[in-house]
């Protein structure tokens, strides 16, 4: 099991000591032409998580390229880029841009900007064709049938799934009734969305059987245990870095006495004999 950050919720460059604690670094979702992102405020804090509305908001991929990348390099940390665009063909362009990293997470689930045209299987196939490097599907829970986007994004080529991103939530200021955030609505992180990441990794391990980054409200020992007894190969960390920059060392430290091995897909078969124990 590799402990990693969830994109967009550490800067690797910002806080390197925070970073090294990981097996692995994530960085946010690259697109190809620089983005400011959304207007502000862009987070808000609820007493159900976070939300934010940053959209995006990253240099481009030839400055991230040119620029950023070379001091990532510099951390010593299997790098894993998070692609994100507008059609098939932008994340497809990047993914060809990319070479000497350990993998290529494809954001195909931000909740802050508009739906990518193209489905989530014709990029992962596009990406396929233009890189041959480990590629990650990051889903959202939001799909209708999962197991069913799961399926059709490992025939495209898919080798893991990274799941869940935030799903889309909303608060209100008490006094004026507006939402807090500008754009409206933001994507909810942290706590509250650990059941439905469960879901989602334990139905979509079931669909594949594809190696995949479990994340969401994922904050202990405990939460990495669960996500793996679901069928997540590897764990990421995102809303608790924020607020607890410690938390990966803490959490492995708690995992030094536990054998994941073991534990590993294994609510797959609880269930089954509970069924037929019913
Ligand atoms: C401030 C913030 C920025 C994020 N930016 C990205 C992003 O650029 N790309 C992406 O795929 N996910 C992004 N996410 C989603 C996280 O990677 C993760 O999927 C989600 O927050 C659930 O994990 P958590 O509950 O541990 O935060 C962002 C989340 C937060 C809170």
């Amino acid at each position: 099991m590799q402990l990693l950050n969830a994109s967009g919720c550490l800067d690797a460059l910002v806080a390197p000591d925070v970073a090294r604690q990981l097996d692995g670094f994530v960085t946010k979702t690259i697109t190809p032409l620089p983005r400011e992102g959304n207007a502000p405020p862009r987070i808000a804090e609820t007493a159900h998580g976070m939300l934010n509305a940053i959209g995006l908001a990253n240099p481009g991929r030839d400055r991230f390229i040119a620029e950023h990348l070379p001091r990532l390099r510099e951390l010593g940390l299997p790098l894993w880029i998070s692609v994100g665009g507008f059609s098939a063909d932008d994340y497809a362009e990047t993914c060809a841009l990319l070479s000497d990293i350990h993998a290529i997470e494809l954001n195909l689930s931000c909740p802050n900007v508009d739906e990518a045209a193209d489905s989530a299987a014709e990029i992962v196939a596009a990406c396929r064709l233009a890189t041959s490097l480990p590629l990650y599907a990051k889903l959202s829970a939001a799909h209708p049938d999962l197991a069913e986007v799961a399926r059709a994004v490992a025939a495209a080529g898919a080798d893991g799934l990274s799941l869940i991103n935030t799903l889309r939530g909303l608060a209100l200021d008490a006094s004026t009734h507006e939402t807090v955030l500008a754009r409206g609505s933001g994507g909810l992180s942290g706590p509250s969305l650990k059941p439905i990441a469960l879901h989602a990794v334990h139905t979509c391990y079931a669909a594949t059987r594809l190696p995949i980054i479990g994340m969401g409200g994922v904050a202990t020992a405990q939460d990495v245990v669960d996500m793996v007894a679901c069928g997540a190969k590897h764990v990421a960390i995102g809303t608790a870095l924020f607020s607890d920059p410690g938390a990966p060392s803490r959490i492995r430290d708690a995992l030094a006495v536990v054998d994941l091995d073991d534990i590993f897909a294994c609510a797959h078969a609880a269930t089954k004999s509970r069924v037929y124990a019913a």
